[in-house]
């Protein structure tokens, strides 16, 4: 009988869905040959599946990895690094400007036996002195969440690899339109694929991408873990990645404008954009970005937390959800939201304050979000 998806040889347009949890092998010897990693095969859906492993692909060649593994979420992609790499006695050094869940990930390993140490983004160049024999990785994000704060990401690479630490950079903010950590020295990028890769608020899914050996640690547990994506989340975000660089391309344009519009209004302040002039990133984000600086920004509305919340309550095309990276513009006020479960002496010592917003530029016209933001801040 002809394959009934391709019976004249004709091929589908889209990766088709397999939703097989498992397959009947054609043989022994093929069986054999998957197990030994001879031919590259499918056998049980939390191994590895086909449409998977397309998007793996895709992804691979946008970050200009070797590979890469996909899996259920942003922070089990975060999640799978830590557990993959890490073992009890290890150092890992974290930046407190980072995703909030870090956080709660951070007590865990540290149950398990991790040493932790925190520090600000503002002190990367000091790195050094955090760094002993037992420190095995450093996670960062640049630009971070939510105050965009820019990391150098080559100097870090060269510190981490005088002491073989392993570098771990979150490129979620940037994305692979405008950065590029592996070129620039790191070993591994990780993605919440849910932002802007997928970019259509309707799917979960991480990537982490690297070299083949690195590739072959993580799959190892992932499969153990349980984290595969299933086939329809990986559809759709091969359908979202057919129009990321369009996407990626009018965000940056937006938020571009939009800082330029927010720097002069008089009841902002602290605007943090990378692609600002004025921002103390600015510097190190052009010589680490390129096509632009993404479409994140944060910035302090009026000077109490009921300014910030009259603000967001007065717009109307921007919409007040968590979440970023996604063709509508999105904005969030992190101190409710994100940074809600961390202790208030941890919040104040990275600079976010009450009245901090976080905006997420989507993709519609300049003139409309402009309008809606100068609307609002009129009171
Ligand atoms: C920079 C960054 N990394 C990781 C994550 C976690 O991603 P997910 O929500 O897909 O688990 C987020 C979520 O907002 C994020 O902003």
């Amino acid at each position: 009988m002809p394959d009934p998806l391709t019976p004249y040889g004709n091929k589908p347009m889209v990766t088709p869905i397999v939703n097989a949890v498992n397959y009947h092998y054609g043989s022994f010897e093929v069986l054999r040959k998957i197990t030994d990693g001879e031919i590259d095969g499918y056998t049980y859906h939390r191994d590895d599946n086909p449409t998977v492993r397309v998007v793996e692909k895709q992804i691979a060649a946008m970050e200009k990895a070797e590979d890469c593994i996909i899996c259920t979420s942003g922070m089990a992609a975060c999640t799978l690094v830590y557990f993959t790499f890490l073992k009890a006695g290890d150092h890992l050094i974290l930046f407190h400007d980072i995703y909030g869940a870090h956080y709660k990930v951070s007590l865990a390993l540290e149950r398990f036996g991790v040493e932790v140490t925190w520090i600000n983004a503002n002190d990367a160049d000091r790195i050094e002195e955090h760094i002993r024999p037992e420190t095995s990785m450093i996670f960062c994000e640049t630009p971070s969440n939510p105050l965009c704060k820019i990391i150098d990401i080559r100097a870090l690479a060269s510190v981490a690899g005088r002491h073989s630490v392993r570098l771990v950079v979150d490129n979620t903010f940037a994305t692979p339109y405008h950065q590029h950590p592996l070129d620039l020295g790191a070993d591994l990028v990780v993605h919440s694929a849910t932002k802007a890769l997928g970019g259509h608020n309707d799917l979960m899914a991480g990537a982490i991408a690297g070299n083949k050996d690195d590739y072959d640690k993580l799959w190892f547990s992932r499969q153990a873990f349980g984290m595969t994506l299933d086939a329809y989340s990986a559809s759709l975000l091969e359908r979202g990645l057919k129009t990321f660089p369009l996407r990626a391309e009018r965000m940056a344009e937006n938020a571009q404008a939009i800082a330029g519009f927010l720097a002069k209004h008089p009841k902002i302040e602290n605007l943090r954009y990378p692609g600002w002039t004025d921002d103390q990133g600015h510097a190190v984000a052009a010589s680490q970005m390129s096509n632009g600086f993404g479409g994140m920004m944060a910035f302090d509305v009026g000077g109490t937390i009921e300014d910030a919340r009259k603000f967001i309550a007065k717009l109307k095309r921007v919409y007040h959800a968590v979440s970023l990276g996604s063709t509508e513009s999105l904005i969030c006020i992190p101190y409710l939201t994100t940074m809600l479960y961390m202790p208030p002496e941890r919040r104040a010592t990275f600079g976010v304050r009450e009245n901090t917003v976080r905006l997420s530029v989507g993709i519609e016209p300049e003139k409309v979000l402009i309008d809606d933001l100068a609307d609002a801040l009129q009171w």
